[in-house]
């Protein structure tokens, strides 16, 4: 990605919401907030599924919503990170998620429904942190070239890619979870709701 792409990476940066302060707090740079779609208290408290929608969600922009008193990133990820995707095998700890760490009809190294859409649960899998959303490819705090874009989480150092698999060498050991959830439309997702059983 270029110079000017690591830019409007960081300011397409968007948290819902719904999203829990202290995750829109930890990225640690401006970013405009942009409402997405916001239950119930009364939902939020039973743990009902949560609606994110994804209409005005360009490539490279994330939002966050709460599911179950967790953040949930959903990430639209361009044609130039899907590619990256396959390139990181070899850096990746379980690059194929043989650790089940997502429903059964999530597969492949995009580890999505939908590739361009990504879901997971935005907590470390070493002690449950918030990853920050790196997308800017070459950061060279997070290794420079080799850095492709992905999540970072400051409270170790654990280095997740742009399907939330985790990286060699950090003290998380597994993939970061995707929830269930599945397609209302086009425009919505819903997480909590397996796509099989919508
Ligand atoms: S909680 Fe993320 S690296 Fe420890």
């Amino acid at each position: 990605m270029s110079s000017d792409g690591v830019n409007t990476g960081r300011r397409r940066f968007l948290t819902a919401a719904t999203s829990a302060v202290g995750v829109a707090g930890a990225v640690g740079i401006a970013v405009p907030f942009v409402g997405s779609w916001s239950p119930s208290e009364k939902a939020k408290a039973a743990g009902a599924p949560v609606k994110a929608d994804i209409s005005k969600l360009e490539p490279g922009q994330m939002i966050v919503v709460e599911w179950r008193g967790k953040p949930v990133y959903v990430l639209r990820r361009s044609p130039e990170m899907l590619d990256n995707l396959d390139k990181l095998t070899d850096v990746l700890k379980d690059p194929d998620s043989s650790i089940s760490q997502q429903p059964e009809y999530i597969e492949g190294a995009a580890r999505a429904l939908r590739p361009e859409i990504f879901v997971a649960e935005g907590l470390c899998t070493h002690l449950g942190c918030a990853p920050k959303f790196r997308p800017e490819v070459g950061a060279a705090d997070l290794g420079g070239d080799s850095w492709l874009g992905g999540f970072f989480c400051p409270c170790h150092g654990s280095k997740f890619d742009l399907a939330g698999r985790v990286f060699s060498g950090v003290p998380a050991s597994t993939n970061l979870v995707v929830p269930p959830y599945s397609y209302e439309s086009d425009t919505v997702v819903v997480i909590g709701v397996d796509a099989e059983a919508a």
